[in-house]
């Protein structure tokens, strides 16, 4: 079976994601700051230690890897590091199909789209958090420049609710779609790694 490196793998989409892959059967490489702080056990599974920012752990992580998951996310600038460090990694891989990058709705072509998002703060992120979003958006461009097989998922705001199996993508010019499960993310995200869909391409992603 193919193996998946997820990145953010400590988190709360990133626990979501691992449980999917190993549910589906995949190999999964988990990168985490604290491995501790990964609670699943399974002989598919394994737990390395590193930090995506300073690359520490990235060349072990993604070895022989098929797939790439980055879920790394901060209240603190990291992501365009990040993607610095891995992107470089990926592009010597062989056998490397998808890298998947979660981003926020607010960045690139979605920032207008994001404007019309209903709540005044919500729709406002990504001026009240522009340190934050300057990153995402580094980030972003990093992917883009690379010959990666890549997509970029910007999503709604997350939420820890059940599954719902109604997720939407749109392009930027469309309204946005509403807050979206992790699980349902994670759902999504596996389900598309091993189809054609989405290559190279950025899309909003939330729920209908
Ligand atoms: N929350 C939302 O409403 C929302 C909306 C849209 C998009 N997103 C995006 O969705 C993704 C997941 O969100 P979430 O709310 O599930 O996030 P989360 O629970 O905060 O998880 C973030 C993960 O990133 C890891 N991380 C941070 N800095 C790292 C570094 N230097 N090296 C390695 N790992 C690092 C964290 O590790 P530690 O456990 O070590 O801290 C954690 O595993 C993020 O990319 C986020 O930007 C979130």
């Amino acid at each position: 079976m193919a193996r998946i490196a997820i990145l953010g793998a400590s988190g709360k989409l990133g626990e979501r994601l691992v449980n999917r892959a190993l549910e589906l059967g995949y190999s999964v490489n988990a990168l985490a700051r604290d491995p501790r702080r990964i609670k699943r056990q399974n002989e598919n599974l394994t737990v390395i230690s590193g930090d995506a920012e300073t690359g520490e752990g990235l060349d072990a992580v993604v070895d022989r890897c098929h797939f790439v998951i980055s879920a790394v996310g901060s209240l603190r600038p990291m992501m365009t590091p990040a993607m610095n460090q891995l992107v470089p990694k990926l592009e010597t891989l062989k056998r490397f199909e998808r890298f998947v990058l979660i981003s926020r709705l607010g960045t690139g072509e979605s920032l207008l789209q994001s404007a019309k998002v209903s709540g005044p703060v919500q729709s406002r992120l990504p001026v009240l958090l522009t340190p934050i979003f300057r990153d995402i958006n580094g980030a972003e461009q990093r992917v883009r420049q690379s010959a990666l097989p890549y997509t970029i998922l910007r999503s709604t705001r997350l939420t820890d609710d059940p599954a719902t199996g109604k997720v939407l993508t749109v392009g930027p010019a469309e309204p946005p779609p509403h807050r979206i499960t992790r699980a349902d993310l994670a759902n999504y995200v596996l389900a598309l790694l091993e189809s054609r869909d989405g290559l190279r391409a950025e899309v909003t992603v939330g729920s209908a």
